[in-house]
């Protein structure tokens, strides 16, 4: 023991030494520094696109580009520098990740070429993100990073400001140098190797100014990177050592954060357990693990460090934390609670049922910071459009476990609550193929901000009831349309909004593609064609025709007619319970579907 302690120590300081020579061979990646994108503007594009893609201000662009007088008013055909940080990514290389919500119909070209005007690759999106290239989720988020360079102090120090600027077909050296004022060797020695006229790619162009404080001297960023390393080794070690000691430890924390989640069991006829509302179960200390303190999340999240992102939503960002010994995802939000919401938090951690994803606590410090289990496996959007096909028993699980979810907020707690924002992105899926609902009780937040509230409508079109979108009807039939939709994307892996012209941007919601299936002479052969491709033949088409008709009645234009989510839960358990082991002989056996008409 001692000895394997003494030959890890040597090799950690062989490690250490290396790291050193390594890091100042690298240099580059040890400190940050504000850098310039050039973006090529073409025809018809805004500022305010231009700003949202590298989420800045569009004062924060102009204050960069005195060229431009009328911010509505850009010249296509010529460039703008946008300002960004430029970080370390991965220690590896400078860069910046942006977010960027994709819409359906883009792939990592579009978004590349057009989006951001060539500043990254579809090599580059490939490599910082899980879909294929052609084939992304709408509403997924995305990663795109753009290189930069905090400069070469071998090079000069005298230059700061870099730009990242993608060379377009007719530049060439001598014209980039004239441009810009700069000798033609300087240009070409930050840029070693690069030839300026091969019409694509990127080349780093300084601009004068700002160096000093941006470009350290070379030992000093190489041996910051070294100890940073180090650091982060040694952090590996010292874990993996804590880790077996304190295992013990971290089983008891878990109960008492997360017993509703590990104490919760999964039989089909186990009932969830009463709201826990009760002043019974609001103990002091139930109370006391609820609120969170700010430091306690940035300590979990490395001051939410880019590294800690799990996702991007409308609300805001969502980071993965250890927090306690339980794995949380944090929920960092882009706008003020509204004191309804905020009377409202503790009832909603109150809540707990394995179908729902719990509340775990909150924090309020400047923003909104909500604390959740968290859910290993993705959610039901990219599941459906990832790399391995679900099958359709898996399916029919997250259905009836959705279903359960939304049932119990429908009918168990206290107060009552209504999704308003059900759709696959907010279906969780955790280790087991199981489903779990999340976000409910959350839109009493966004009541308040209504710019951001417009552009939330639009995200979530495809599932919104009739009702709803035009009149601002809200009853418990809301969910279930939107739930209905849902189901057609089980069946068919298609998204809630279709583009049906690339050109016009015309588009088709899932619920019209489906009744226009079930309006065909031929109702099986039509439904047959809007089945996922990938699951091939291996699906009992009878489910999947139930499930297709239990859609069609939660879409019902008329919500009275639509059925409550009870009476969903019983018509799919009866499915699942069938569909177990599936065989066509026991199949016919079963009886149709339950009566579904809800007596509301
Ligand atoms: N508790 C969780 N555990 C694991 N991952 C989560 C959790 N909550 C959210 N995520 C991930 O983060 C992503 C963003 O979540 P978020 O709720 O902010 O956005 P959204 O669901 O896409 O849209 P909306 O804001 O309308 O809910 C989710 O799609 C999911 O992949
Ligand atoms: C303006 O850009 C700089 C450089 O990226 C950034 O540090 C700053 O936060 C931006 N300001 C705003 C208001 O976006
Ligand atoms: C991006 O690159 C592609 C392929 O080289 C080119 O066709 C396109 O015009 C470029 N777009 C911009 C905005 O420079
Ligand atoms: C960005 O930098 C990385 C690391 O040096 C490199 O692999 C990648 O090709 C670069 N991307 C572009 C678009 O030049
Ligand atoms: C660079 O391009 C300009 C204009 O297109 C041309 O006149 C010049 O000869 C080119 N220079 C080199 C070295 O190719
Ligand atoms: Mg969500």
């Amino acid at each position: 023991m001692k000895l394997q302690e003494k030959m890890m120590f040597k090799t950690f300081l062989v490690f250490f030494i290396l790291n050193i020579f390594w890091a100042a061979a690298k240099s580059q990646c040890t400190q940050s520094c504000d850098a310039l994108a050039s973006y090529y503007i073409p025809p018809g594009r805004t500022l305010t696109f231009i700003s949202l893609r590298f989420q800045t201000t569009i004062n924060n662009i102009t204050s960069y580009n005195p060229q431009i007088t009328n911010p509505d008013l850009i010249q296509s055909d010529t460039r703008i520098n946008v300002p960004f940080s430029c970080n370390c990514i991965n220690n590896d290389f400078m860069g910046h990740q942006f977010a960027y919500r994709a819409r359906s119909g883009n792939t990592y070209k579009t978004i590349a070429e057009l989006s951001y005007s060539n500043l990254t690759t579809v090599e580059m999106m490939t490599r910082f993100n899980m879909f294929t290239p052609e084939n992304i989720p709408d509403a997924s988020d995305l990663n795109v990073v753009v290189n930069c360079s905090c400069g070469n102090p071998r090079v000069s120090k005298d230059y700061g400001l870099f730009i990242t600027y993608p060379l377009r077909p007719g530049e060439n050296l001598s014209v980039l140098a004239n441009a810009f004022g700069l000798p033609e060797g300087l240009l070409q020695d930050y840029n070693p190797g690069v030839d300026f006229s091969r019409g694509s790619g990127l080349v780093f162009i300084p601009g004068r100014g700002i160096s000093g404080g941006a470009i350290a001297g070379i030992s000093i960023g190489a041996i910051i990177g070294a100890v940073c390393l180090a650091a982060c080794i040694y952090f590996v070690f010292y874990r993996r050592k804590k880790v077996t000691e304190e295992s013990s430890l971290d089983k008891g924390q878990m109960i008492e954060i997360g017993h509703g989640v590990a104490t919760a069991e999964r039989t089909p006829e186990s009932r969830p357990l009463v709201a826990s509302a009760s002043p019974k179960l609001k103990g002091i200390t139930v109370d006391k693990s609820v609120e969170f303190t700010y430091e306690e999340l940035a300590m979990a999240t490395n001051d939410f460090h880019i590294c800690h992102k799990i996702g991007q939503g409308g609300f805001g960002s969502v980071y993965y934390a250890k927090l306690r010994g339980e794995k949380a995802a944090i929920k960092k939000m882009d706008m003020q609670a509204s004191k309804e919401f905020l009377a409202e938090l503790k009832v909603l951690t109150n809540v707990h049922h394995v179908n729902l994803v719990r509340l775990i606590g909150y924090c309020i410090k400047g923003s909104l910071f909500l604390v959740y289990e968290y859910i290993d496996n993705g959610n039901l959007s990219q599941h459906l459009h990832g790399r391995e096909t679900l099958p359709w028993s898996a399916r029919l699980q997250i259905a009836l476990d959705s279903a359960r979810g939304l049932e119990y907020i429908h009918e168990h707690t206290v107060p009552v609550y209504i999704h308003r924002d059900i759709k696959s992105a907010n279906i969780l899926i955790d280790k087991n193929f199981h489903a779990k609902v999340t976000d409910f009780g959350l839109t009493k937040l966004i009541e308040v901000g209504s710019a951001s509230l417009q552009t939330r409508l639009m995200g979530t079109f495809g599932y919104m009831a009739p009702e709803y979108g035009q009149f601002g009807e809200v009853s418990p039939k809301i969910d279930v349309y939107a739930f209905g939709v849902v189901l057609f994307e089980l069946i068919s892996a298609k998204e809630a909004v279709l583009k049906t012209n690339e050109v016009t941007t015309e588009s088709k919601g899932l619920v019209a593609l489906f009744d226009d299936a079930f309006s065909q002479p031929d109702q099986a052969k039509a439904l047959r064609k809007l089945v996922d491709p990938r699951l091939g033949h291996d699906y009992p088409f009878d489910s999947v025709s139930k499930v297709a008709h239990l859609a069609k009645a939660c879409t019902h234009e008329n919500p009275r007619l639509r059925p409550i989510m009870r009476s969903i839960v019983v018509a799919l358990t009866t499915l699942s319970s069938s569909s177990e082991d599936w065989d066509i002989a026991a199949f016919y056996k079963n009886q149709g579907l339950v009566h579904l008409m809800s007596g509301r």
